[in-house]
């Protein structure tokens, strides 16, 4: 009783020329009609002989057909006998996204937000991920378009494009919350006379080769480390005219001072400064940097022989580099004299979502992106300046240090608003005394 009855032999002769899944719907099959052309048209029932040719076997035209799923029935069985429209097959849908075509189910990276083609309702549709991305191209035209009236321009860098806001908050800037400890920390006071401050200052060009070359932090947020480094750097060089020009090692800090710390989640700067004063670091080149959260592989104690390092030839130094107490720097003026006085501070800045795009002029952050995280970073005030808006005002500014290598910004550094608290950068200004040696053990270490 079995009816299996062309579709075994069809499957055969049809796969043999290569149409196999045109059975069961039809496709590529002769358009007939097939019992549209037999003299007994559709038979009632089971008629086994009620069949038409189809390609080199049968098909049938009686009712029967119709339980196997019409798997024998003639391709116009439905139409003709039932005078059933078939709907032909919906054209497979796809997802048209920025002039391309995805199939169900594909994704594409939009900036860094991943979208895929999903169904919504009855159509598929290209549904993207909303997270605020490290670059956003609204915020970098919006700058650009009004640019004189924010005071700054933007840029699109490409080792941010495709990154998450997240991403840039928790591994390009780390430096945690400031408050706690800059609470307990006293500003010092200073005498001198602020209207005797020159009106432009640079470190760099009043101390060629003291400052610390800009740096790159990579993904890792090890501002704190980076920053108090550097500024210790400058300040030895500063402080001892010259005589001991060094870079200090900011990844002997970052793996090292791990008491409260998160190395590249970042660090709190009183603690750092507590290092130094203690412990000291040794210079880069005998402790270099990695940017990765690594296991301290020199004695915390000891002394520069004691962590294999090479001593420096020309001063007697055998101790780490050491400093004196960090003390806080309380206004605008205060800050200038001290950059003056004993070379760059370091300043903790609020970061907005716009300032990782920041590409030149004097920085203040902008409305554009108020309801998007931010996070704190620390830096180094290097100088400062003044120059004319757009509408013929001064403009007071400071020139940082920033540790996102020379590409970003103005080969390396910006130019922030000065005077007006903006993004707290004058609320957490650090400096501290260096221990350098004495310029006399250099005399008695050659006779001189
Ligand atoms: C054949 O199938 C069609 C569609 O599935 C159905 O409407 C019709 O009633 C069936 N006819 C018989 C005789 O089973
Ligand atoms: C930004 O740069 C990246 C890579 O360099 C590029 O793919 C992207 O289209 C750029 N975005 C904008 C808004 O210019
Ligand atoms: C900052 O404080 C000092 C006293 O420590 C004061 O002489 C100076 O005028 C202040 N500067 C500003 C800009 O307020």
């Amino acid at each position: 009783m079995t009816r299996l009855r062309w579709v075994f032999i069809a499957i055969t002769t049809i796969s043999f020329i290569g149409i196999v899944s045109a059975v069961s719907d039809y496709i590529g099959l002769p358009p007939g009609p097939y019992c549209g052309a037999i003299h007994r048209g559709c038979c009632p029932g089971r008629q086994d002989d009620c069949s038409a040719p189809i390609i080199g076997t049968l098909c049938y035209c009686d009712d029967f057909c119709n339980r196997t799923r019409n798997e024998d029935c003639c391709p116009d069985f439905l139409s003709f006998c039932k005078g059933i429209v078939e709907i032909p097959p919906e054209p497979i849908k796809t997802c048209y996204h920025n002039g391309q075509y995805y199939g169900y189910g594909k994704t594409a990276k939009e900036n860094c937000n991943i979208c895929k083609c999903e169904p919504m309702g009855n159509d598929l549709k290209m549904l993207c991920e909303t997270n605020a991305c490290l670059m956003e191209e609204n915020i970098i035209s919006t700058v650009n378009d009004m640019s004189e009236h924010y005071g700054w321009t933007a840029s699109n860098y490409s080792e941010f494009w495709g990154r998450h806001l997240d991403e840039g908050i928790k591994l390009r800037l780390g430096t945690l919350q400031p408050h706690r400890f800059v609470r307990t920390m006293n500003p010092v006071r200073r005498i001198y006379d602020p209207n005797a401050l020159p009106r432009f200052f640079d470190a760099e060009e009043k101390w060629p080769g003291y400052v610390t070359p800009i740096q790159n932090q990579g993904w890792c947020g090890s501002s704190w480390a980076l920053s108090t480094a550097a500024t210790a750097s400058d300040r030895f060089a500063v402080v001892s005219q010259g005589l001991e020009r060094v870079q200090l090692s900011a990844q002997n800090l970052l793996s090292c001072n791990n008491r409260g710390q998160q190395s590249c989640n970042g660090g709190y700067l009183d603690k750092a400064w507590l290092f130094l004063r203690k412990f000291g670091v040794v210079d880069e080149n005998c402790y270099p940097y990695t940017g990765h959260d690594e296991k301290c592989r020199i004695p915390k104690k000891g002394n520069l022989l004691t962590s294999r390092c090479a001593p420096p030839y020309d001063v007697d130094r055998k101790e780490k580099y050491k400093v004196g107490p960090a003390y806080r720097l309380g206004n605008e003026t205060d800050i200038m004299y001290e950059i003056i006085q004993s070379g760059p501070v370091q300043a903790t800045i609020k970061v907005y979502h716009d300032f990782f795009s920041y590409r030149g002029g004097v920085y203040r952050h902008t409305d554009l992106s108020a309801q998007d995280r931010t996070g704190y970073h620390s830096v180094r005030i290097i100088g400062w300046g003044q120059e004319q808006d757009y509408r013929g005002r001064v403009q007071k500014y400071w020139k940082v240090a920033n540790s996102w290598g020379r590409e970003w910004g103005e080969n390396g550094y910006f130019r922030i608003v000065r005077g007006t608290n903006e993004c707290e950068i004058e609320s957490f200004v650090l400096a501290t005394w260096p221990l350098t040696v004495d310029p006399v053990s250099k005399n008695d270490v050659y006779g001189i």
